[in-house]
């Protein structure tokens, strides 16, 4: 056996921690960058975030323009204004697009822009080599878990491309997770970062990439899942179902960041950028299909995930793997995820090129390869 675990720093999990955001800061920095998401930068909490800093004689740029997913032009921009202003260091209170944004600036300020060098595939190959200045995740989606991720996903709407500049330098020194602050997310974004974060939670449990690790907090992540998500979704004010789902969200994080995906990520990447679908939601659209395609191959793991769902036992394995595919069908359909790609009328000879597209460190993970052609036959009846 080997494997490496690499994780935030230090994670701080509490309902009302953000009003003790200066206290847990003050030891990272003087001069921050804070990359704040547009639904956030205007809120009373924002005001109170701004006293505390002033009352803790720290000095502060806000940036609250983090529209839609972020790209690398964006990155570029933020690191010009930190640059700017000395900021010594970058704290993103927002969803995983605001986080990506920050985590990028964070390795940008020192390393240099710009980001599209860095990024995996499409760029230059270029690597972060200095240390980040140090950074601070503060989530307001219970999903990504990119509060705990060492990867910050970036676009680019001229280059056409969605990929990651990754180190593991760029990982955060200090993760807040303050569920209060999930609260207000709309039943859309709950349902399409909440069905992120339990792809992200079943891909790393049935991975051939697997450790005990990422075992033991898979099976506490999944359990939540199964608790929580569809309570928080029916509402956003339970509080209770919000802890549990930022809990499942950081846990899937921490999973996934040291054993791999699969191939709903796989595919759902390709489908979501050409088709301009949520991430979350397309990776939703792929999870139970993959489930039923792999269940046969990881029998005895469906059959676990079925028994965390649902809180219950079965008769036989076969069961209760059926009962973990019926459970995601269910849970998508009842927050409105679609069941199919169908609604986008994906014309039949994009085909070869969205199977194409597909692969990568994702699909490689996943417990079933299936070769292109495999795929693209498979797909016509998703598609
Ligand atoms: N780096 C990683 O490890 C990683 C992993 C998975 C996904 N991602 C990336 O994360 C991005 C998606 O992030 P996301 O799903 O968190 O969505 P998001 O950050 O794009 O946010 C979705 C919408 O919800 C709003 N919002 C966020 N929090 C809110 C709140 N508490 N109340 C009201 N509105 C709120 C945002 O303003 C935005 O309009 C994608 O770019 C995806 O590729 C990154
Ligand atoms: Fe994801």
């Amino acid at each position: 056996m080997e494997f490496t675990f690499l994780t935030a720093n230090k994670i701080v999990f509490k309902s009302g921690a953000i009003n003790e955001l200066a206290t847990h800061v003050k030891s990272l920095g003087t001069n921050f960058m804070l990359v704040v998401d547009p639904f956030f930068y205007t809120s009373p909490t924002m005001e109170s975030i701004k006293k505390q800093f002033d009352d803790a004689g720290l000095r502060y740029t806000a940036f609250g323009d983090v529209k839609g997913e972020p790209t690398v032009e964006l990155a570029d921009e933020i690191t010009g204004i930190a640059l700017k202003s000395g900021c010594d260091a970058v704290i993103s209170i927002g969803g995983g697009s605001c986080i990506d944004a920050g985590k990028s600036t964070a390795a940008l300020i020192t390393n240099g822009t710009p980001a599209v060098d860095y990024m995996e595939v499409v760029g230059k190959g270029k690597k972060v080599t200095i240390p980040p200045v140090p950074f601070i995740a503060v989530p307001t989606t219970a999903g990504t878990g990119s509060e705990v991720t060492k990867n910050a996903v970036l676009g680019s709407h001229i280059m056409n491309f969605k990929r990651s500049m990754r180190s593991d330098m760029m990982i955060a020194n200090l993760t807040l997770v303050d569920p209060q602050l999930t609260i207000g997310c709309p039943k859309r974004v709950t349902a399409n970062s909440g069905i992120d974060a339990a792809t992200h939670l079943i891909e790393a449990f049935t991975t051939w990439r697997e450790t005990p690790i990422s075992y033991g907090l898979c099976i506490s992540g999944i359990e939540l899942i199964g608790k929580y998500l569809r309570r928080a979704y029916d509402d956003g004010t339970d509080l209770e179902s919000r802890e549990g789902m930022s809990a499942a969200a950081l846990i899937a994080g921490m999973a996934f960041a040291n054993s791999g995906l699969g191939a709903a990520h796989g595919v759902g990447m390709a489908v979501g950028i050409a088709y301009d679908v949520p991430h979350g939601e397309a990776c939703g659209i792929m999870l139970p299909h993959v489930m039923k395609l792999n269940s046969p191959h990881v029998l005895p793991k469906m059959a676990k995930i079925g028994e965390m769902l649902t809180g219950k036992r079965f008769a036989s394995e076969q069961e209760a793997a059926d009962a973990a595919v019926d459970f995601m069908f269910e849970l998508c359909a009842h927050m409105g995820i679609k069941p199919d790609f169908k609604h986008l009328s994906i014309p039949k000879e994009e085909i070869p090129a969205l199977a194409k597209a597909s692969f990568g460190t994702s699909m490689s993970s996943n417990p079933v390869q299936l070769t292109q052609e495999e795929w693209e036959e498979y797909f016509t009846t998703i598609m």
